[in-house]
């Protein structure tokens, strides 16, 4: 059984670290069955402030242990976002060959240069572990990639391209992406520029991610740039581009903005490398707008579920789905369904758990309105709602008693209900601060904070309509 924490909003199966500030997601590696986690930390105080990276390692992404900070600040600044790779043919020459180098690639912060006025202040370095990622040294030669003269010169993301036979770094480099080769993780050359013509572009961009999905047999490559501000829903959010890489250019020709989660809190969200064959993400689950001022006690934020990305044709067009991992289901021990039916229009579920899932007829042509009403005796209820004569999706949590501490808690969050079938699988992964909703398989995905102030422990389903003949189930689990 997961830890149990007894803070009040401490979620209880999200990643939260021990206590003091967390933000993006960092240096995500598999290695020898463990899954790395690092973050962004500040361990000395609850809002954002001098960068370490935080560690944790685990074996299912569920259950997490924590482990001693791995990267403090330094002479050249405090660590920034960055990612990590195994260096299985050593070609830093930082391990051996029997004994390959996990190397993380990271950047300084340098707020002193900052403050003296020079743009030079963001620069790429690293460390390694020869020790399966518990002893982290700096490379002696930092910074790997200086910094041309670019205020917002960031979060690289590192993968080996086999093709090329090359490391490929994605950088974040105010509104676009820079890519640069390497042979070694320690000599950079530039290659090119993407996305200034292309995607949303209300904030700068941050924490890339270049990865392939196969599709039907086909390499496709994905390009995940992460925004702030200028999200669909306000602040911070990650676009994604399907695309091709050749070693040099990501080229695309989707012209839409596309967004890996509608919700509100899910940011900075990048792939775990050194994983065959799959590609599983996390998110951080909070968003710049108010991430620094949400009413927890002795720590700040949580990370989103892990989850799987593919690719799926919608409507004839090429989308990318995220789904929460398998592992979570196992957690998930079933429950009987105490629901009832009030009325013919109306469902009622004595008590709320940690993962609810419903299957509904998609009617599109008959103006239904289904509404799910997560709610407590205090009078508090968090809205999720399904509008098929409009074809939105939305979050309400404004009748949630604790929204004060920031004015853009209260806006609904809304999603085109872009999916593709007749029927609409829905699946609610709540915790005791958050929702997180993918409907089919993760077609489209909405994450969302909330914090009231007791559980919202029951649920009333309803509808304008006769529900009992589109209803096909409705099943809710706990994992306690
Ligand atoms: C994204 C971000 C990154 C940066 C880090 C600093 O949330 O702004 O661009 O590296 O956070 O903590």
């Amino acid at each position: 059984e997961p830890t149990r924490y007894q803070e009040k909003y401490r979620p209880q199966y999200h990643f939260t670290p021990p206590s003091g500030w967390m933000n993006d997601p960092n240096g995500m590696v598999y290695y020898a069955g463990e899954y790395h986690l690092f973050y962004q930390h500040n361990p000395d105080s609850t809002v954002w402030g001098p960068m370490h990276w935080g560690h944790a390692v685990s074996e299912d992404l569920v259950n997490w242990e924590h482990l001693p900070i791995a990267i403090y600040p330094d002479s050249l600044g405090t660590i920034f976002s960055g990612s990590a790779v195994l260096d299985q043919k050593n070609t830093s020459g930082l391990g051996t060959e029997n004994n390959p180098p996990l190397v993380a690639i990271y950047t300084y912060h340098n707020a002193e240069m900052e403050k003296a006025g020079s743009d030079k202040f963001q620069t790429q370095g690293i460390a390694y572990s020869i020790d399966s990622g518990r002893n982290w040294q700096k490379y002696e030669g930092n910074p790997v990639l200086k910094n041309p003269g670019i205020k917002d010169f960031r979060d690289p993301k590192v993968s080996w391209h086999s093709e090329s036979q090359k490391w490929i770094m994605s950088l974040a480099v105010k509104d676009k992406i820079s890519f640069y080769s390497s042979p070694d993780l320690l000599n950079w050359t530039f290659e090119s520029d993407f996305g200034q013509a292309l995607g949303a572009h209300g904030g700068v961009w941050e924490c890339p991610d270049l990865f392939p999905l196969d599709f039907a047999g086909e390499e496709k490559w994905i390009l995940l740039v992460s925004i702030n501000p200028g999200g669909p829903n306000g602040g911070s959010a990650t676009q994604y581009f399907i695309g091709d890489f050749d070693g040099k250019e990501f080229t695309t020709e989707q012209e839409e903005t596309l967004w890996v989660d509608y919700g509100t809190d899910n940011y900075a969200g990048v792939t775990w490398s050194n994983v065959n064959d799959k590609q599983l993400f996390l998110g951080w689950m909070s968003n710049w707008q108010y991430a620094n001022i949400v009413p927890t006690d002795n720590w700040r934020s949580a990370m989103t579920i892990a989850r799987e990305l593919s690719l799926s044709e919608i409507d004839g067009k090429l989308r990318l789905l995220n789904s929460p991992v398998e592992n979570y289901k196992n957690l998930l021990q079933k429950k009987s369904h105490n629901w009832e039916l009030i009325g013919q229009d109306s469902f009622l579920l004595q008590q709320a758990s940690e993962w609810t899932e419903f299957s509904f007829k998609n009617n599109r042509s008959d103006n239904q309105l289904i509404r799910f009403d997560f709610f407590n005796d205090e009078g508090e209820e968090l809205l999720f709602n399904l509008d098929f004569a409009e074809n939105i999706v939305s979050i309400d949590r404004s009748l949630i008693d604790n929204h004060s501490f920031s004015e853009k808690f209260k806006s609904v969050q809304k999603a085109p209900m872009n999916v593709s079938s007749d029927k609409l699988k829905i699946e609610i992964y709540k915790d005791a601060s958050s929702v997180e909703i993918f409907i089919n398989e993760g077609e489209l995905v909405m994450s969302a904070l909330y914090f009231s102030e007791k559980d919202l422990n029951r649920i009333r389903v309803t509808s304008n309509h006769s529900m009992t003949a589109d209803i096909q189930a409705a099943d809710f689990h706990s994992i306690w």
